[in-house]
């Protein structure tokens, strides 16, 4: 299937939003009457802490109250192994699931997204990453429905047809692939789910969704639909992330932003992720940085390096996130955007940098190449398009 994405002519575009989701506090107790048409047998796919505090427990209590086979997947964790994933996909087909559910983060959604790929298509999950030293296998078959209830707001993973994983064996290098039959059939979208969040996690996830909408939305590929979505989402992360960061049980900030991951899910699954990504990714893969801190050092200065390629976009950005901002003149109000969500990110705690991630001026020549090579359709799609220097130079000034 050819990546849509790809389609940049003036006036095409592609629309695709196939999942049912199903939104508001308390649905998670659906999720047994929305699988049974899914099939018999489902293998449920989890983390240790939902395992510890009861929630893997509670969703295979509503499955089997309606009939249904539970086996379940539930070791994973962050920035997941393309190991894990192959062990997955052997129990996906060893047990004869007929579907599979995604109970986690990004991390568990993109582990049962790429199990699905393996066991439908046979060989390893690194076989199909984009960017790599080999040509990617194709995604030919996709055998199992995929069902999603995200527990965290952020990556988007639950609506989108992409999916990041990490190699141990290349340095845990991160690499990204999709399809569009990857889209989730249903998501379940239960704010309830996101209170136990701790702050850190709230903001790192948060700062994702943002990322997610800004990349999108001045990128070459943001089509009418990513540009309605991407405002939409930029204005609720602005307005209710801080509260969701400082009180994690304020449930409408929790619904909110739970509303604002799907926007951004939606608007990447048209238009991309951009440069904010591809460095972010590079060093996380690098040092295990969780994905939105990894984004936080460099999101603000891509900003002001790309400014002067989308004045009118960026002013839109500032007027999202401050209506004060509103009757500045163009230049100025653009140029506030890099100001607001420096801003944003100080009031959750991620007004770091990369050193502060590890990261240091030796590593900047092994960064750029991942750029470069792992991700280099982020680079691709940027407004202004940086050469190999400006990102080294971009990665110096956020050390
Ligand atoms: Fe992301």
């Amino acid at each position: 299937m050819s990546d849509e994405r790809k389609v940049a002519k003036k006036g095409y575009f592609h629309c695709h939003m196939p999942t049912r989701v199903i939104f508001g506090p308390g649905r998670l107790s659906e999720i047994g009457d929305v699988c049974r048409e899914f099939g018999k047998k489902v293998l449920l796919f989890s983390d240790p802490f939902l395992k510890k505090v009861g929630l893997t427990e509670r969703v295979i209590g509503y499955l089997k109250k309606e009939g249904l086979g539970v086996t379940t997947y539930d070791t994973i964790k962050s920035n997941p192994l393309c190991t894990s994933v192959d062990e997955a996909a052997g129990i996906l087909k060893e047990e004869k699931c007929d579907f599979v559910i995604a109970l986690g983060g990004g991390s568990t959604i993109d582990t049962a997204k790429a199990a699905v790929v393996v066991a439908s298509n046979g060989g390893k999950s690194w076989d199909y990453v984009w960017g790599s030293d080999h040509e990617p296998v194709s995604v030919t078959d996709v055998s199992y429905s995929i069902i999603t209830i995200p527990t965290t707001s952020g990556t988007g993973s639950e609506v989108t047809p992409w999916i990041v994983i990490s190699n141990p064996a290349l340095k845990g290098q991160k690499a990204a692939f999709g399809d569009y039959r990857l889209v989730a059939k249903v998501s379940v979208v239960d704010p309830e789910l996101m209170v136990s969040m701790p702050p850190a996690l709230t903001a790192s996830t948060g700062i994702d969704v943002l990322s997610h909408t800004l990349e999108a939305y001045v990128n070459v590929n943001a089509t009418p639909l990513a540009n309605m979505l991407a405002l939409d989402a930029i204005k609720l992360a602005a307005e209710n992330l801080p509260t969701a960061f400082g009180n994690g049980n304020n449930l409408e900030a929790r619904a909110k932003m739970a509303w604002a991951d799907v926007l951004a899910g939606w608007t990447i699954s048209h238009a991309g992720t951009g440069l904010p990504h591809a460095m972010g990714m590079a060093a996380g893969g690098l040092y295990d940085i969780p994905h939105g801190v990894s984004i936080a050092p460099c999101l603000a200065k891509w900003m002001e390096f790309s400014l002067a390629s989308s004045l009118n976009k960026f002013a839109s950005v500032a007027e999202a996130m401050d209506n004060d901002v509103k009757n500045m003149p163009l230049r100025k109000k653009a140029e506030k955007s890099s100001e607001l969500v420096k801003q944003l990110l100080k009031d959750v705690a991620l007004d770091v940098t990369f050193s502060d991630l590890r990261v240091t001026e030796n590593d900047i020549d092994y960064l750029v190449e991942v750029v470069y090579t792992r991700f280099g359709g982020d680079v691709e799609s940027c407004p202004r398009k940086p050469t190999r220097e400006e990102v080294a130079e971009l990665y110096r000034q956020c050390l």
